[in-house]
């Protein structure tokens, strides 16, 4: 299964499918990690690991749907199977969507479809629940819509801050992204 990965920030759920693949222990193949902006710890330790990379500079473009033809050529020149939005922080066209066939997966750090956005992990501890977790789904061209392949829960404590439980969410994020990876090289999901 030819992966590509697109990323806007720290990728340190991509990390955790690179670790896995180099590990024997998932069955992908990464053909190439995208960005869209310059200058991502994603894109600089993707390439540090010897995977192709590309940037489609969402300034470059006059308008959003000159920037999503451009996403979708760049990321087409590398005939994935399943496209996958690991902090991916733009929402794409359903033109780039259909062009990948529906597979485009997502990961979002909150249980859909509660506190989509930007600020699942904010939204959540301003709403005061007191379990939220994360989610990995088939995403539709709204914002963190689309069919959930899976969730874990994860509790709030009373002394967490965005980030403590923002990283805790992530350790469970991560696990979650590398198992739907796998079942889907299996076939499952589809
Ligand atoms: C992840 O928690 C991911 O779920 C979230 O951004 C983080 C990226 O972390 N995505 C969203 O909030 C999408 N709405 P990473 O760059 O360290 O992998």
């Amino acid at each position: 299964m030819r992966i590509v990965v697109l990323v806007s920030g720290t990728g340190s759920n991509l990390q955790a499918v690179i670790d896995a693949v180099k590990a024997g222990e998932l069955d992908v193949e990464i053909v190439a990690v995208g960005a869209d902006r310059p200058g991502t710890y994603g894109v600089e330790r993707s390439a540090a690991a010897g995977l192709a990379t590309f940037v489609v500079d969402f300034k470059d473009y006059a308008d959003r749907a000159d920037w999503n033809a451009a996403l979708t050529k760049a990321v087409a020149s590398y005939d994935p199977d399943v496209v996958v939005s690991s902090g991916f922080m733009r929402i794409v066209s359903p033109e780039f969507i259909d062009a990948f066939g529906g597979k485009y997966l997502n990961t979002h750090p909150a249980l859909l479809p509660a506190f989509p956005g930007a600020h699942g992990v904010r939204d959540a501890m301003a709403y005061g629940v007191k379990v939220t977790g994360c989610t990995v789904h088939w995403a539709d061209a709204g914002v963190d819509t689309g069919p959930i392949i899976a969730q874990e829960a994860v509790e709030i404590a009373p002394d967490d801050t965005e980030d403590t439980l923002h990283e805790r969410i992530k350790v469970v994020e991560r696990r979650l992204l590398v198992r739907t990876l796998a079942e889907l090289a299996a076939g499952k999901h589809a």
